[in-house]
């Protein structure tokens, strides 16, 4: 693993740096952009320490949100005074306004030099999931460091971002930075539990002012290093579009009787057939009309034969590959809508029959499907009208954000990667298949993009909602030599 925290500032920063000198409406330009990131972020050995603490230190408020609408307030308001205490230069900056947005939300401000510059977003999330100490090495809230790694909740998913975008910030605001385009730097504090409470609010603050931004920012994508076994070389992916989702909960009612003299079947039986009949028949693989196809065209050349040719011609070797993908259970998730179902309910009694059986099945969908489409999907599966089917939640796929040449955030992402990371030879757009803040935004701009500048293992990947979260310091020691 190589440098990850320091690599989340120093990429803030060359973005910060970045943006400021991207001309407008010409694009963009290689040699101006490199111009821009020889401002160095060089950091000090105090300054590298102080980093590393402040990020410990918010580890360790344990702002967990519960379920929607229920977080742990204290810890969210501590955190609030912990950025002031952490990032004096940032809140007594005259060009950056600060708004705490639905209660413990935050939105900055960062007013630009030139107002005719469109601004741009980054986002990040301050709540965690829960973690009980159950498994962990160290304590999830401890922040504690240990084999050159800071452990806890929240180091990858997403208080990394946060404190990487604030530090970046800071650092720049003392070496007397002025931006010149404007940015918006939006931090929800229920992301993890929908973001009704803070992106929402966020977003419709900015829709009621009329802003328009170039781009946002958001996590959701990493710099996967051996998640394709034969894949050596690790390669950036940003994430151009994001799975949808479907809550659908599964009912089936019966008359209640005495058990000493039963029906055939009872609702318990007949709902257990029919997610039984979910569960053994996938949705479609929709290899043939999802992006993966063009990220695999795009990793073609980084792969040695045959599988290089293969890739290269996926007109003709398309059938092979997408069933290939789909034995592994996360390119599984990339070619098609995926079903889980996670709740089960029923019964009242031992010797009651059971008037009603639930169950809720989570739906995950691919970008080319669409809730109607999934829901009908499910209803032709089970084909059994004793089952009822009521919606829950459901958030459609996310459109495809642009990523072509003229895609202004995507290739000043995919420039600073490489100038950050001179190592990583390709860049690749992809999927999110998780779910991020940045779907309150689309009113605000087409061009949503998820990246997190970190090298990610399968391991690390357990770890995001898992046990042992945690993040890398070693450059952190190689930075300072
Ligand atoms: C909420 O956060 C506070 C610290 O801000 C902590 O003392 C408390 O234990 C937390 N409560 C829960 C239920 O996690
Ligand atoms: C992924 O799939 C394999 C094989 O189907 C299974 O054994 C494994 O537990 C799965 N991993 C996770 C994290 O669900
Ligand atoms: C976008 O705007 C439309 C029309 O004003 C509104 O109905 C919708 O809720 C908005 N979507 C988001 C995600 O804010």
């Amino acid at each position: 693993m190589a440098r990850p925290y320091v690599c989340a500032l120093t990429l803030a920063a060359t973005l910060l740096l970045g943006i400021a000198t991207v001309p407008r409406s010409k694009g963009l330009r290689d040699a101006e952009h490199r111009r821009a990131s020889r401002i160095p972020s060089q950091f000090s050995q105090e300054e590298s320490v102080t980093m590393k603490e402040s990020l410990k230190g918010a580890i360790q408020i344990p702002t967990v949100s519960f379920n929607p609408g229920e977080f742990n307030t204290t810890a969210l308001a501590e955190f609030g005074e912990y950025m002031h205490r952490v990032f004096p230069t940032v809140f007594r900056t005259s060009f950056i306004r600060h708004e705490v947005v639905g209660e413990y939300s935050h939105l900055f401000t960062v007013q630009g030099s030139d107002p005719s510059l469109q601004p741009y977003m980054l986002l990040a999330h301050i709540d965690v999931v829960p973690a009980p100490d159950q498994g962990w090495e160290v304590p999830p809230f401890s922040g504690l460091e240990r084999d050159g790694f800071i452990y806890g909740r929240g180091t990858l998913d997403n208080k990394n971002s946060v404190m990487a975008i604030l530090q970046a910030l800071e650092l720049l605001l003392i070496r007397n930075y002025i931006p010149r385009r404007s940015f918006f730097i939006a931090l929800g504090h229920d992301e993890e539990v929908s973001g009704a409470h803070g992106a929402q609010k966020i977003s419709a603050l900015l829709q009621a002012r009329g802003v328009q931004v170039a781009f946002v920012v958001d996590e959701g994508s990493f710099i996967m290093d051996g998640f394709i076994p034969s894949l050596k070389k690790p390669f950036a992916m940003v994430s151009v579009s994001e799975k949808g989702s479907l809550d659908l909960m599964m009912e089936v009612n019966s008359t209640p009787g005495h058990s000493s003299a039963p029906p055939k079947e009872t609702s318990i039986g007949i709902l257990a057939a029919a997610v039984s009949r979910l569960e053994q028949t996938p949705m479609p693989n929709m290899f043939g009309s999802g992006l993966l196809k063009i990220t695999l065209q795009q990793l073609a050349k980084e792969f040695s034969f045959p599988v290089n040719v293969i890739f290269n011609n996926l007109w003709l070797f398309w059938p092979i590959v997408s069933r290939l993908m789909e034995r592994d259970n996360i390119s599984n998730a990339l070619v098609r809508t995926t079903t889980a179902v996670t709740m089960f309910n029923a019964g009242i009694k031992v010797n009651v029959i059971p008037p009603v059986a639930r169950a809720t099945v989570n739906f995950r969908i691919h970008p080319a499907q669409t809730v109607q489409e999934v829901i009908k999907l499910a209803k032709d599966i089970v084909v059994d009208d004793r089952v009822q089917y009521h919606v829950l939640e459901a958030v459609e796929p996310l459109p495809v954000s642009p990523f072509d040449d003229r895609a202004l955030g995507y290739q000043l992402i995919r420039q600073t990667i490489e100038s950050v990371f001179p190592e990583i030879s390709i860049v690749v757009p992809g999927t999110c298949i998780a779910q991020t803040d940045s779907r309150h935004y689309t009113n605000l701009t087409t061009g949503i993009y998820r990246f997190n500048p970190i090298y990610l293992t399968p391991q690390d990947f357990s770890g995001i909602h898992g046990i042992n979260e945690r993040i890398s310091v070693q450059a952190y020691e190689m930075q300072n030599r």
